[in-house]
């Protein structure tokens, strides 16, 4: 970790989790705690809880849960430095600078530069919009009906018919030539040694990240000219896979979904007649960074997508990439072979309301539909393919209630009783083990033996952590090297700590220790995860089956792991000690 600890420590204290939290969710104080809607799922009841006495907060809903690094890494998509930076600047708290090589130091200073460079650019372009030269360009603008006040929420502008103009204005700026070219927007021309603008004669639409910065750009032929759409290429700003045009404001309509369309058009056309919760992914198939960049704010996103193939094709890709990432996807097909712009511009928005609300489809009942039409249902062989290519889909659907609805959904469109269906079904998960669902719980879900072991390490460790009593009796038992997960390890060696120096365990502190949002989130399910005990004999039991099982785990993995025969025979003492271990929690 790159800041130390204490620093750490006291930018968590300055800021109280119950005012961060606030910042994003209405809470409502009870008893010892404020609750509110959780902001990781979409629900209606409060189940999300925020504790000032702990500095956590947890969702009995979900399960998200942590401190306030955890919260801001969550809500934010942050790393944890992130976090902290964050976090140091609400406190008021300035960070030493960190140590950065040379090379840092100038990748640092050339992305600051490039970010001005594309701030003087969309201002330039501006201004030709609206000046004597850009007048075509405004014409055209206003034939596609774009308001005076979505031009400047967009930022529009117009990129002259002058090969070089940019270039001149932003050498009159003091940039040097290799960071220009390094901002994508003008070229290096080999045979002269000169240099032109990439763009010219276009309409061009600024491409703002989420923090409202512009990173690149695309433009637009007046008319009918090829490419019709020009992009900034990558630079050290822009990367078209991990960007979405119009997120930076679609992010704060905090509505419960967001709408997913192919173009730049498209975005403004749907703000403009009051959806100010869409988004496009710029002329791009849709990548998994775009899904995690969607999940920070909505769990649910409809795709709009032209009823063409290859608009049908996108769709498809997409569907199993958002859903990967927990975002639940519908498809709405727009009649006929219009776009969204299109559409509103006949028929209105509020025709175009009527179709998001009558006739998007969940993801799999366009999947369906398009099987239907790819099968002669009448001719039996064909009818047998549907129902195998459905069957095998159906495999793929993660929530047991969705599985079954469409499955009998399936049955009844293939004409055969559910029962069959469902037999056939198993029959394919046989055949082809290779399933991708299969392959992803093969990997992630450890075997039986392990979850056992996982939960008794958590377990106790959240007994370690609440009954300070019993640390003196079970440290005779165990130690922190017994725990075989390493982040649980890390745990215990602190607990351990905590407790050699007679101090209090703080738990938000120590989920500060780690800094990923993965270990955070783990380290936090160790307090959530309360156990209730029925009796006295129930908790002597439950701790007496936990460090056996943890002991055992670590004895094994020792012995395996160790070649030394002084340890060896230890190991096989310590064996036999664990065969004989006899606690007694309740006069101890
Ligand atoms: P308009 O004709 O202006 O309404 O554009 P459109 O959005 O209806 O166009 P289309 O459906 O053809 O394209 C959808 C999106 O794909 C555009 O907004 C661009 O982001 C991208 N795109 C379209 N044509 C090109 C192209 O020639 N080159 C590149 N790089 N991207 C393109
Ligand atoms: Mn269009």
């Amino acid at each position: 970790m790159y800041y130390p600890e204490e620093l750490i420590e006291e930018i968590r204290f300055q800021n109280a989790i119950e005012d961060v939290i606030g910042e994003y969710v209405q809470l409502k104080k009870r008893g010892n705690s404020y609750f509110g809607l959780c902001p990781f799922h979409n629900e209606k009841t409060p189940s999300f809880s925020v504790s000032p006495d702990k500095q956590m907060y947890y969702c009995f809903g979900c399960g998200a849960g942590g401190n306030v690094y955890t919260f801001i890494m969550q809500m934010e998509n942050y790393g944890f430095i992130e976090a902290v930076k964050y976090l140091a600047d609400r406190a008021n708290i300035t960070l030493p600078e960190p140590e950065m090589s040379e090379q840092e130091k100038r990748k640092t200073r050339i992305r600051e530069q490039l970010l001005e460079i594309h701030i003087h650019a969309a201002r330039y372009f501006y201004s030709n919009l609206h000046a004597k030269r850009g007048k075509k360009a405004l014409e055209y603008l206003e034939n596609r009906k774009v308001d005076k006040k979505y031009q400047k929420v967009f930022g529009l502008g117009y990129a002259t018919i002058s090969r070089n103009d940019l270039y001149h204005y932003l050498m009159s700026k003091g940039y040097q030539e290799e960071v220009l070219s390094q901002s994508g927007l003008v070229i290096p021309e080999k045979r002269s040694r000169g240099y032109f603008d990439r763009f010219f004669n276009r309409l061009m639409f600024p491409i703002f990240d989420v923090h409202n910065r512009i990173i690149g750009f695309g433009g637009r032929v007046l008319g009918d000219g090829q490419p019709k759409y020009l992009n900034s290429p990558e630079t050290l700003l822009f990367d078209k896979s991990k960007h979405l045009y119009g997120l930076n404001i679609a992010r704060t309509a905090r509505k419960d979904q967001i709408l997913i369309v192919e173009g730049y058009m498209d975005v403004i056309a749907l703000q403009q007649a009051g959806f100010s919760n869409v988004v496009a992914s710029l002329g791009t198939a849709f990548t998994p960074y775009h899904a995690q960049l969607l999940r920070r704010y909505v769990r649910e996103v409809v795709l709009i997508y032209d009823s063409d193939e290859a608009g049908i094709r996108a769709a498809l890709r997409a569907i199993p990439i958002l859903e990967n990432d927990g975002i639940s996807t519908k498809v709405l097909k727009i009649p006929g072979q219009q776009d969204p712009d299109d559409y509103i511009k006949q028929y209105g928005s509020e025709a175009f309301k009527e179709l998001i609300e009558r006739r998007t489809y969940t993801s799999m009942e366009f999947e369906i539909e398009l099987m239907i039409k790819k099968y002669n249902l009448n001719n039996p062989d064909e009818k047998i393919g549907f129902i195998k290519e459905a069957g095998k889909r159906l495999l793929q659907i993660k929530s047991n209630v969705a599985q079954e609805i469409y499955t009998q959904e399936v049955a009844k469109i293939g004409g055969i009783p559910v029962e069959t269906l469902k037999k056939e079904m198993v029959r394919y998960q046989q055949i082809q083990p290779i399933h991708q669902n299969t392959i992803v719980k093969s990997k992630k879900e450890p075997l039986e033996k392990d979850i056992g072991l996982h939960k008794a390490q958590r377990g106790l460790l959240y007994i370690l952590c609440t009954e300070p009593k019993l640390y003196k009796l079970l440290q005779k038992y165990i130690q922190p090297q017994d725990f075989t997960d390493v982040t649980y390890q890390q745990v215990a060696q602190y607990i351990y700590t905590v407790y050699n120096h007679n101090k209090k365990i703080d738990e938000a502190g120590i989920v500060a220790r780690f800094s990923t949002l993965a270990e955070q989130q783990k380290v936090s399910a160790i307090f959530t995860g309360k156990i209730h005990f029925q009796s006295k004999e129930q908790k002597q039991k439950i701790i007496y089956d936990q460090i056996k099982l943890i002991k055992q785990a670590s004895i094994e993995y020792r012995s395996r792991t160790t070649t030394d025969l002084k340890e060896l025979q230890k190991l096989i003492e310590e064996k036999r000690q664990l065969d004989h271990m006899n606690i007694s929690l309740l006069d101890g």
